[in-house]
This record gives C-alpha cells, sequence and structure tokens, in this order.
C-alpha cells in the first residue's frame, strides 16, 4: 500500500515529496527502503519507531536495521530519528525532515570489529556467548569500578534516591533479570520496586506512586513494547533510566539517563551473557544505592571464577539425554531460585521446542502438580540454605507422580546425589551462576533435536512490532 501510495502521488510530485506526502499518511511503526526503478542509483529510507541506520565506507553506503549488520561495509554510521529521511547516493548522502527541511548527517564510528561477529572455535553464537559470561562480568567490574569516572553518574543515583518507588519494566530474558534486580535492591537498600512486563504496562498502566523512577531493561535498546512505555514515561515527564547493551538504540537515546551492559554484540536470539550483563548491571546500582556493606566487586568477580569453573567441567548433554526426553519439563524454585526457574523454562522452550514452565516451588501443589505423571521432568534450582529442605520436599511430592527429577543446587545446599553442583556465590548473586547449566540444558536439548540453535522459530532477535 505504501508503494501504491508513493507510486500514486510521483505521478504529480517529485519521488521525494511523493515520500514524504506518503509518510504523512502512515500511522503505527514503520522503517522503510523505497528503490525507484526509474532512478535505480538511489535509496530512500525512512523510519519512525523502527530502527533504522546509515553506514558509510570505502565502498559505498548501506543501510539497514542493526548496527551489527554494517560490520565489514562501513565504517561510520548515523542513527536515523523518527520521521526524518534520507536520500542516499553513491556520491553522498542528504537527510530531510518530513517537511524536505534539510538536515545536519552526525556519522560516529563503528567501534565494533569482526571477532565480535564471528563464532570463533565455537559451533553456535549461543555456546560462544555462554562462555563469554565469565569475561563479561569481568568487563563489567572494570568498566564500572575500575575507570576514573564512575560511569553511574551521581544524578542518576539521586534521581533513584529522591523517588519513592522503582518501576522495572521489560520484556522476556530482561524482565527476568529485572525480576532479579527486584530482590537486589529492596535487600541491599530501602526503596521499593515494582516489576511489570512492558507490554502490559504499556496499555495498562498501574497505579504509580507521587514519585516514581523508570528503570527499563533492554539488551537491544528496540523493543517495541518498551518504546510504548517510555513514550508514555516521557509524556508525563517522569526519569527514566535505560539499560542496554547497545549505547546507540532508540530506548538509550530517549530515556533520562542509560547505563551499558557491555556484554559485546549478542546474536543468538536465545539471550544468555545480556542476562547475566543485566544482573550484574542491577546489583551494580543496587550496590551504589546501599550502604555498601558488601565488596560487590569481589563478589562479582568470585561469581565469575564460579561459573568458569562450572564451565570446564560440565557434563550436561548426558543429563539431557537421560532427562529432556518428553515434549515437557518443568523447573522450580524458591526466593531468587523461582526468578532463575522463570527464565530456564524461557530459554529451553524457545530453542528446544520442549513445553517447559518455571514453578514457585510451593505453588505446584496448588494446580500444576495435576500435570505430572511417569516420566515427566522436573528440574529443581536450590541455591539457599533457608529454603533448601522445602524444595526438596516439593521434589519428594513430584517424584512420589512418577516424576524424573533432578538438581542444580549450590555447593552450600549440596546433598548425596545431587547432579550439579555450582561453587558457592554470595546469596544475593547465586542468579548469574545457577542461569548457566539451564542455558546449557537448553543448548543441548536443541541440539539433540538438530533444531537451529541461533536462529529459533517464529522468533526475532530484536522485536519491534508491538
Ligand atoms: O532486547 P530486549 O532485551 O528488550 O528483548 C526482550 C525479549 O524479547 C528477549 O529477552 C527475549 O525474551 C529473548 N530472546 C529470550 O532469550
Amino acid at each position: 500500500m505504501i508503494a501504491q501510495l508513493i507510486e500514486t502521488f510521483s505521478q504529480t510530485l517529485s519521488v521525494e515529496i511523493a515520500i514524504t506526502t506518503t509518510l504523512k499518511l502512515l500511522h503505527g511503526s514503520y522503517a522503510l527502503l523505497v528503490l525507484d526503478s526509474n532512478d535505480p542509483e538511489k535509496i530512500y529510507a525512512a523510519k519512525y519507531k523502527s530502527p533504522l541506520i546509515v553506514g558509510q565506507g570505502t565502498d559505498g553506503i548501506t543501510v539497514a536495521s542493526d548496527l551489527m549488520a554494517l560490520i565489514g561495509y562501513s565504517t561510520d554510521y548515523h542513527a536515523l530519528d523518527d520521521k526524518t529521511f534520507l536520500v542516499a547516493r553513491k556520491e553522498g548522502i542528504r537527510l530531510f525532515d518530513l517537511n524536505n527541511e534539510s538536515l545536519d548527517l552526525h556519522f560516529k564510528p563503528i567501534e565494533l570489529d569482526d571477532q565480535d561477529t564471528t563464532k570463533g572455535e565455537y559451533a553456535h553464537y549461543m555456546m560462544k556467548e555462554i562462555h563469554e559470561q565469565p569475561s563479561v562480568l569481568r568487563r563489567i567490574v572494570t568498566n564500572y569500578y575500575e575507570k576514573e569516572k564512575s560511569l553511574i553518574k551521581p544524578e542518576i543515583l539521586e534521581s533513584i534516591k529522591s523517588s519513592d518507588r522503582l518501576y522495572i519494566l521489560a520484556a522476556g530474558t530482561s524482565m527476568h533479570a529485572g525480576l532479579i534486580g527486584k530482590q537486589l535492591i529492596e535487600k541491599m537498600t530501602s526503596i521499593p520496586v515494582e516489576v511489570h512486563i512492558a507490554s502490559e504496562f504499556a496499555y495498562q498502566k498501574p497505579l504509580l506512586s507521587k514519585n516514581p523512577m523508570f528503570i527499563l531493561v533492554t539488551q537491544s535498546g528496540e523493543t517495541a513494547d518498551l518504546r510504548a512505555c517510555l513514550v508514555l514515561i516521557n509524556e508525563h515527564h517522569y526519569k527514566s533510566l535505560t539499560i542496554t547493551n547497545v549505547p546507540t538504540s532508540t530506548l538509550a537515546r530517549e530515556a533520562t539517563y542509560f547505563l551499558e551492559l557491555y556484554a559485546g554484540p549478542e546474536i543468538a536470539v536465545a539471550s544468555t551473557k545480556a542476562y547475566v550483563a543485566q544482573v550484574g548491571v542491577l546489583a551494580i546500582i543496587a550496590h551504589e544505592l546501599s550502604n555498601k556493606s558488601i565488596d560487590l566487586k569481589k563478589e562479582l568477580s568470585i561469581a565469575a571464577t564460579s561459573i568458569e569453573h562450572f564451565l570446564e567441567s560440565e557434563d550436561i548433554l548426558t543429563l539431557v539425554r537421560e532427562y529432556l526426553t518428553r515434549r515437557n519439563c518443568f523447573f522450580i524454585g524458591r526466593g531468587l531460585d523461582y526468578h532463575v526457574s522463570l527464565e530456564a523454562a524461557l530459554k529451553l522452550k524457545e530453542i528446544s521446542y520442549i513445553q517447559t514452565e518455571g514453578f514457585a516451588a510451593g505453588e505446584l501443589k496448588h494446580g500444576t502438580i495435576a500435570l505430572i505423571e511417569e516420566g515427566t521432568p522436573v528440574i529443581a534450582l536450590i541455591s539457599d540454605p533457608l529454603i533448601n529442605n522445602n524444595t526438596r520436599s516439593n521434589l519428594k511430592e513430584v517424584q512420589a507422580r512418577g516424576a524424573k527429577t533432578f538438581r542444580i543446587v549450590m555447593e552450600s545446599c549440596k546433598q548425596e546425589g545431587d547432579e550439579v553442583i555450582l561453587e558457592n556465590v554470595h546469596p544475593l548473586l547465586t542468579p548469574l551462576v545457577m542461569v548457566v547449566p539451564t542455558q546449557l540444558l537448553a543448548y543441548y536439548a536443541a541440539l539433540e533435536r538438530s533444531y537451529d540453535i541461533d536462529k529459533p522459530r517464529n522468533l526475532a532477535k530484536s522485536v519491534t512490532v508491538e
């Protein structure tokens, strides 16, 4: 329809004016490239809400929806603003607003290289990214603690402290990281935190406190559901902080403040290292707001080492072959482990297509236990000695109904027969480590089924539609 409109207007107007006339009629989000068969040397590009980036290099001009796509083609990039429109030809680029008034382009160097975007020694990006997690945590420690200037500017902390309630908004894996963030902030400070699914918040805004502050957690920085929330937040002039892996992204640019995850490009659709980075950065924010009784820098380094030791010794494939043979699976846990269960379930279902649920272990008996039958896999996550026995007793309940169970535990909770034992870390940082075996379970389950691990069906890396 857009092409038809442009074609119709161009009967009487120049192509450029035909395009802007069409754009003014459009509602909703778009990222468009337009080619005119009468003048194939030009590319016209325009966007509203969806991302669009133009790159230039010695070989010409490239337009893409993601900075990573420009690597190898361009050396510099300009991220288009909403309702701007460009005309690119070999000799150069011109930028306009929708009234066809000329605008300036601001090119910046692309600071990613091929190494960031190749698989290296790994068969899949997901495996590479799982193995990068210890170095991601260490990079976060270096960048947040060892740089001369603190990345968390005093005004960010002041804005949070002067608010009466924090609202963490996110989707999918990032929302699961947000749930951990809530626990960390509430346990280290006295600031109450709510976590909301972005797509729900945008259209069912809850009753807000008098002086709210919003934290948007997003790997890509382009999630449309979250953008809809930010538009609302900005309309009310509330303060916002985006925590993202992509500093050039729309949500980084449009929030009051942003902080970077430093996870490096995450290419597999299934998010792994970005989750660990999100939990790491949320832990640092919580710590900065607290009385700093924990040596967080040291504790994050211990967590990085614990992940590394697990990755050196893991034998998850055997567990997958023995246990994950069914169409369904359950992860259970309590407290922080419950939130990790949600993430573990999302990871397993999105790449292995096994129907998986994450459950609060104590909640199973209130209905879901009816689904347990002979051979149903139930995986318990246990990291807190205080509730170790409670979760184990829930495990016995499902075992008695025929479930095939196994345990992923922290050393402090280990008992004879536990299948995966992880080196102890600070009790608030267990999610960083507990999640890793569950990522590998998902990976090997998908591998066993010969599925496309990095590009699971029906999914996209940046979800730029609502
Ligand atoms: O880029 P974002 O973090 O905003 O993306 C949110 C979700 O779409 C994303 O976390 C999704 O759930 C992952 N593919 C899960 O692995």
